[in-house]
């Protein structure tokens, strides 16, 4: 049987930054995130059972033509470790056959890690005929050890985990899309991949002097993030999405040792969005762990956000999307 699905990348609003277990993706602190509709991982599975035991499972990447070719070991060793902890998990043998893809830069900051296991999640829970409920998804997605993909799992705006306090819960929607229609214009201003991954961020995140100092106002962050979206109040939420962006930058800036996240684009674009709030256009900045910047912003302001960052020189490209519903699948053979 062949199933091909697809699934988002998402943007944390408030971040997961820091792990009690990372290789489980247990996190110190719950995060909340915008799941996109545009950028997505497209996964392509084929499981064969037991009588091809033994045989070990086979991963492609699609390149940015589409072509299918092997994925590069680190890559393709990750998605294997995933699929063995799912195969114990629910004592399956067997092997897949996966051919997946982006179709938008890989590890540069825009989550393309959570868009990948998501989907690797989505495919094997449909494959297996696996509970499907937001709890069982995202738990299932979790143990890939990205718990950016324990998000996004679901639409709308997800909340991780759920309840926030019990660290090792799934993630739960706590409004969906066709609540608020905001957008995420991305400004690219590094398409490469970045020099330090979110893993060894999250490893050295509890090195920062500030690190224990952040854990104390994230519920109360976290908590007005929850009330501006209830009331779709963007003056209130805009300075809670860049303070946060701010400190997650702040505690890797002051890891041992530092990470550098940040390139002199990232603060054109930060400084271009701080100018066009002066205008009078809504807007907010965010950055994941890498130099982009994500532009959060209303449908009235999207069309001005779009120009001013085009008029950029350190901007080499924009990605324009928007809240989405989560993953859904593309095809069964
Ligand atoms: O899911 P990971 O392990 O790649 O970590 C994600 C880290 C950030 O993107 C910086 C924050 C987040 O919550 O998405």
């Amino acid at each position: 049987m062949k199933v091909t699905v697809s699934a988002p990348a998402n943007i944390a609003f408030l971040k997961y930054w820091g792990a009690r277990d990372l290789s489980l993706a247990i996190p110190e602190n719950a995060s909340l995130s915008m799941t996109l509709e545009k950028a997505r991982a497209t996964t392509s599975l084929s499981w064969h059972p037991a009588q091809t035991n033994g045989v070990s499972d086979h991963i492609l990447l699609r390149d940015a033509q589409g072509t299918p070719a092997p994925a590069p070991p680190p890559f393709a060793a990750r998605m294997v470790e995933h699929l063995r902890r799912m195969k114990q998990a629910f004592g399956r043998t067997g092997h897949f056959e996966i051919t997946t893809g982006n179709n938008f830069p890989t590890g540069a900051g825009l989550a393309s890690s959570a868009a990948g296991f998501a989907a690797l999640a989505f495919g094997v829970a449909k494959l297996w005929d696996l509970p499907q409920d937001p709890q069982s998804l995202s738990v299932l997605a979790r143990d890939s050890g990205s718990g950016s993909a324990t998000r996004s799992v679901l639409g709308g705006y997800v909340r991780w985990p759920d309840p926030p306090k019990e660290s090792a819960a799934g993630a739960r929607s706590i409004f969906p899309a066709e609540h608020w229609e905001l957008h995420d214009v991305i400004a690219l201003v590094e398409t490469g991949e970045k020099s330090v991954s979110s893993l060894e961020g999250h490893r050295r995140a509890t090195t920062s002097l500030h690190f224990p100092a952040r854990q104390e106002h994230l519920d109360a962050r976290r908590e007005g993030m929850e009330r501006a979206l209830l009331e779709r109040d963007f003056s209130a939420l805009a300075p809670l999405i860049e303070e946060e962006a701010i400190e997650l930058h702040l505690i890797a800036m002051s890891s041992r040792p530092p990470i550098f996240y940040w390139n002199p684009g990232t603060l054109e674009v930060i400084h271009r969005v701080r100018a066009l709030r002066a205008e009078g256009v809504s807007a907010a900045f965010t950055m994941d762990a890498g130099a982009n910047v994500h532009v959060i912003c209303e449908s009235s302001s999207k069309r001005d956000v779009v120009s001013a960052l085009q008029g950029l020189a350190s901007v080499s490209g924009i990605f324009e999307d928007h809240v989405g519903t989560g993953p859904r699948v593309e095809a069964t053979e």
